[in-house]
């Protein structure tokens, strides 16, 4: 018989409840739904982390909206920033004179937001907001503005609601901090 796999198991601690979180992305979602009146915002979720958060976010803003996906790659199979940052999915339509928010799942040192401002601005976005689940200040290298975040954490890997290690507890509905055993094996 095969052996029983939890995922939980693999956790040091949960950060934040499936509830917590719910709760957080529907205040997000109306400040949003607020601060957007009369536009039509591009919201670009970022690839593959994002796309929990940003399923749900963009359920809770009340606005007319369009949605694109990018995705870029700077982690490998590492808890710590390359550094580098890659893109790996552009666009699929033009973004010039649009209000675009890009939507993360995680600042961490900021590399991967500021390849993608830097970006998105030279291709005539008129304005350009940041929403991301969760801010990691302590990391940050690179100087970045977050307009929008639903948590601040400690400097931990965190998994969960999309967020990964290796690819893998993307699906857990929670966020955990994952026990250091399962990275320094
Ligand atoms: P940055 O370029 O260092 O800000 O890295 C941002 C990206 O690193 C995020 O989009 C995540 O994919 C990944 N990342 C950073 N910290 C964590 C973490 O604690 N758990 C999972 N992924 C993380
Ligand atoms: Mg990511």
């Amino acid at each position: 018989m095969k052996e029983k796999r939890d995922l939980y198991q693999d956790l040091e601690s949960i950060l934040y409840s499936k509830e917590q979180l719910s709760e957080a992305v529907s205040e997000l979602g109306a400040r949003i739904t607020n601060d957007f009146q009369g536009k039509t915002p591009v919201m670009i979720c970022i690839l593959k982390g994002a796309t929990v958060f940003f399923c749900d976010l963009i359920r809770q803003i009340n606005l007319p909206l369009e949605i694109e996906f990018m995705a870029v790659s700077s982690y490998g199979a590492s808890t710590k920033s390359s550094g580098e940052v890659r893109l790996v999915k552009d666009l699929d339509r033009s973004i010039h004179g649009r209000d675009v928010i890009i939507v993360e799942d995680i600042v961490d040192s900021g590399m991967t937001l500021n390849f993608l401002k830097k970006s998105l601005i030279s291709r005539g976005a008129v304005s350009l907001r940041i929403a991301t689940l969760l801010d990691k200040p302590a990391r940050r290298v690179a100087p970045l503005t977050v307009d929008y975040s639903c948590f601040e954490i400690p400097d931990a890997f965190v998994v969960g609601y999309g967020l990964d290690y290796n690819e893998v507890y993307r699906n857990l509905p929670d966020i955990g901090i994952l026990s250091p055993r399962i990275y320094a094996e």
